[in-house]
């Protein structure tokens, strides 16, 4: 695994925009996959710069969810990572919609997305996946309570911790979601290429233990590796236990 470790948050979503936008420049048509959540906001932030500076051009690109949410009301829809990703990034860019594939968060048709999802996958290999990692080691919403790391695309319970760490997005804590459709590990092993992002004191242990641990299905992350091409992006808080 190969670390890049920089200062702080701006430096990191500036690191791992421009290796990104450098590998869409060298594969136009390159099929990406996106994390949620507040670490790759800078990213999508940068990228979305390269794009109106005309650096890049994602006219091209095909891009999967890493998961989603099974909300369960539509007045949640804000809360979903289709309204996320769309408000952080694909409504900034040049991705034609058609390339753009999400997941049904009514949790009724899961069993129906789920397949779909496994046929845009087979047909559409990812190149680029970005993720980042949950305090307890998880990515996607694959969790240390019920890790396989043969799991492909399922519906996944969340577990209380990453459940308590959502609540200060909802108002009701009814309304933070109990289940998510996520691809499960072996499919994100697939990814030909795999950036991890991590920023800040609460991510430290995590990537501690990513770093310095075996594969473990109770630390989903450990999982990667396995992957022969993952860069683990990292500012100073975050790297700050692996270092001592
Ligand atoms: C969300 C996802 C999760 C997050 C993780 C970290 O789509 O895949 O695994 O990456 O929970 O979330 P943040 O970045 O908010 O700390």
């Amino acid at each position: 695994m190969e670390v890049i470790k920089v200062k702080n948050y701006e430096q990191l979503s500036k690191k791992a925009a421009k290796l990104i936008c450098d590998m869409i420049n060298n594969k136009k048509d390159s099929v990406m996959c996106f994390a949620t959540g507040s670490t790759p906001v800078g990213t999508f932030q940068e990228m979305v710069d390269c794009y109106t500076q005309k650096r890049v051009t994602f006219k091209n690109t095909k891009a999967f969810f890493l998961d989603e949410y099974c909300l369960n009301h539509p007045r949640l829809f804000e809360h979903s990572n289709k309204y996320f990703l769309e408000y952080n990034f694909f409504n900034k860019v040049n991705i034609e919609e058609k390339n753009i594939f999400g997941f049904d968060q009514n949790i009724q048709n899961a069993d129906k997305t789920i397949a779909q999802m496994n046929e845009r996958l087979a047909e559409n290999p990812i190149d680029i996946l970005i993720l980042g990692i949950g305090e307890n080691g998880h990515i996607g919403y694959n969790e240390p309570e019920d890790c396989d790391f043969s799991s492909t695309c399922h519906l996944a319970k969340l577990s209380i911790k990453t459940r308590l760490s959502q609540r200060k997005y909802f108002y009701d804590a009814d309304e933070v979601p109990k289940y998510a459709i996520t691809l499960g590990i072996a499919d994100i092993l697939k990814a030909k290429k795999i950036f991890l992002l991590a920023s800040g004191l609460n991510k430290a242990s995590a990537i501690s233990k990513l770093l310095q641990e075996e594969q473990n299905t109770c630390f989903p992350a450990s999982a990667l590796l396995q992957h022969d091409n993952v860069t683990i992006i990292v500012d100073e808080a975050a790297a700050s236990l692996y270092d001592k």
